[in-house]
């Protein structure tokens, strides 16, 4: 298990390009899906949305709001990882979450207080950070079975939101996933000493 997990570490790598003619099963991408799912995100409300973009015209107008990077077209998947705009303990997506989790009064309380105190701009950025780590997930959840990502912050998010048609009062899109297969070999990975980032206190 060590070892699987440290052999998909050291495979992940950002793929600049994958092979056009080569596409992910279904069943190999639900099963990245599910390592998204499955992800951590704060009091568990999954403050996420995962749009998967297959349409080829939508693709290439993307690839041009995104400075042309050729992992867009040449995947066999996109997905469009969002966050959730509505995340006050009011809001009917919070509501049905507390519901869903059997939060008690208590906990519904606490929520309520901590969001009480925080700008729409700090829960956007809260709520948008928690992605962050179902993406990291699933990148490596794809790593495991052989299978290249690249994770993509580099675009015109306005644009690309405007594309994608995804309903803006509701949703922000801070990152895109790419997935596919590397057609060329990983170059060799720069990386820090662990004694260079981590402090003992
Ligand atoms: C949030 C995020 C956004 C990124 N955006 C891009 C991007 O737009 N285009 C790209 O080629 N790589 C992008 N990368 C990949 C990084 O450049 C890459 O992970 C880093 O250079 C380390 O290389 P490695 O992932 O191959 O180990 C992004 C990475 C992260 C985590």
């Amino acid at each position: 298990m060590r070892n699987d997990f440290e052999k998909a570490m050291h495979f992940r790598h950002a793929a600049k390009r994958f092979d056009p003619n080569k596409t992910i099963s279904s069943e190999d991408f639900t099963f990245i899906l599910e390592a998204g799912r499955l992800s951590p995100s704060s009091f568990g409300v999954e403050q996420w949305h995962f749009f998967i973009i297959r349409d080829k015209a939508m693709l290439e107008a993307i690839q041009e709001k995104a400075w042309n990077q050729p992992q867009i077209t040449t995947a066999s998947e996109l997905i469009g990882v969002a966050y959730r705009k509505k995340v006050r303990s009011s809001d009917d997506y919070i509501q049905k979450e507390f519901d869903m989790l059997k939060f008690p009064e208590v906990v519904r309380n606490l929520y309520r207080d901590w969001n009480d105190y925080r700008s729409d701009e700090e829960l956007e950025c809260w709520s948008s950070r928690q992605t962050y780590i179902a993406a990291a997930n699933m990148m490596t959840a794809a790593a495991s079975i052989g299978i290249d990502s690249c994770p993509i912050e580099g675009f015109d998010r306005d644009a690309v939101e405007k594309i994608i048609g995804i309903d803006t009062i509701h949703f922000g899109l801070p990152q895109l996933i790419s997935f596919g297969y590397r057609v060329k070999e990983q170059q060799s990975r720069h990386r820090s000493e662990l004694s260079d980032i981590v402090t003992y206190i």
